[in-house]
């Protein structure tokens, strides 16, 4: 796979990018065709345009980067390797909110293919990935 997207054969997406996301897709996407996806259309908006909603990346970061800006699930199912950076908050007495990784792996659930790799970039607790966010990945193939 590794060699593949490097000779951009396949596309990797970043799911999520807000101050974690956004800075890893545009490192990867100096070397490999990358999908930049978001829920957030007006922040998708920003992006297209060089922007960086959370304000930590100037223009320059965006220049020679590879990279499609998208909230659009048709899109993301020409990627291969999925990069998950959606946020995990938690709440007072640091009990995290899954809800943004469940609704990101159930968009990973819609567009995986056999072969395909995950990886969860957004912090989680130990057996997360496999016992929350593997079963929702699981029940969405089309
Ligand atoms: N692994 C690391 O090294 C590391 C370091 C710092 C933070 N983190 C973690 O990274 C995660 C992201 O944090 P952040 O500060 O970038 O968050 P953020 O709030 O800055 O950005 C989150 C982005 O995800 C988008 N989003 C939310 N739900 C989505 C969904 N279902 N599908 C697609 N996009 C969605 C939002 O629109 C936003 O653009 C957190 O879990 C944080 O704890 C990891």
């Amino acid at each position: 796979m590794y060699n593949e997207l490097l000779r951009k054969e396949h596309k990797l997406a970043v799911i999520g990018l807000g101050y974690v996301g956004l800075p890893i897709a545009l490192e990867f996407a100096r070397k490999i065709d990358v999908i930049g996806f978001d829920i957030n259309a007006k922040r998708v908006e920003m992006m297209k345009n060089g922007i960086d909603p959370s304000c930590e990346l100037d223009k320059e970061a965006f220049e020679g980067c590879q990279i499609s800006f998208t909230d659009s699930l048709e899109e993301l199912k020409e990627a291969r390797f999925f990069v998950v950076a959606v946020p995990t908050p938690v709440d007072e007495h640091n009990v995290p909110d899954l809800t943004p990784v469940l609704k990101a792996s159930e968009t990973i659930g819609k567009v995986i293919k056999k072969g395909d790799y995950v990886v969860f970039e957004s912090t989680v607790y130990p057996g997360c990935t496999e016992e929350d966010c593997l079963p929702v990945i699981e029940k969405f193939p089309d």
